[in-house]
């Protein structure tokens, strides 16, 4: 076959045009954070909590999965490309969990969420079970009015440690050291979560495959 081609079995990324993505989530926090790493590729936010769009039940047992549900459900209502991410904390002792449901394990009645007491159940059920490996994974999935969406899986490895470590971050920071790391992300400084984390890693595949800058 002349010419330069694509391997066979490997499709070519989707690229994201400059212009408006909707940022799938309701959540101001997540929506500070995910603008700072978006920042330079001539993208105007707008989020799925600003244009008033309702929040799909996340009903599938993967993070690819329920992040496709909110992607492509922003993205089919706004008529724009959309991102959305999930994310969550596994213990490979206890086969995965919390996994998808890592904010749901820290639901109080009232509709607050309680970490510390999430944390302590996590070490309580995996105490008894040998090893201490753990993982952050975040998915990030883009989607387009078409249905077409691209997908990205940031892991990173490391245990759990109980007592909770750090005052720093939020949800399960304390119990997680990183592989490599003598500190848990609890005790680190933001700069040095946000260049190692899961979240990194996801937003850096996703840079490496659909932005331009
Ligand atoms: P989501 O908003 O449905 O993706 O839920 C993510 C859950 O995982 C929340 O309970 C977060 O507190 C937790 N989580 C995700 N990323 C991190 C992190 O970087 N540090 C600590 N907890 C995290």
């Amino acid at each position: 076959m002349a010419g330069a081609s694509v391997p066979s079995g490997v499709a070519p990324k989707r690229l994201l045009q400059p212009g408006r993505l909707v940022l799938a989530t309701h959540n101001k926090g997540k929506v500070r954070e995910v603008a700072a790493l978006l920042a330079g590729y001539g993208l105007d936010l707008v989020s799925a909590g600003e244009l008033g769009l309702p929040e799909p039940a996340e009903t599938e047992t993967s993070f690819i999965g329920n992040a496709s549900i909110k992607a492509l459900a922003a993205a089919r209502a706004a008529q724009l490309p959309a991102l959305a991410d999930d994310s969550g904390f596994s213990v490979a002792s206890l086969d995965g969990a919390p996994g998808v449901y890592t904010a749901d394990w820290a639901q109080q009645p009232d509709g607050s969420r309680d970490y510390q007491q999430a944390m302590a159940k996590v070490a309580a059920l995996a105490e008894g079970h040998a090893g201490r490996l753990a993982w952050f994974s975040c998915a990030l999935v883009l989607a387009w009015p078409d249905g077409h969406t691209e997908s990205f899986l940031g892991e990173a490895p490391g245990i759990w440690v109980w007592p909770p470590r750090g005052p720093a971050g939020f949800g399960y920071d304390p119990m997680f050291q990183p592989e490599g790391h003598a500190e848990t992300y609890g005790e680190m400084s933001a700069e040095t979560k946000h260049a190692i984390s899961h979240r990194a890693r996801a937003f850096a595949q996703l840079a490496a495959a659909c932005l331009r800058a």
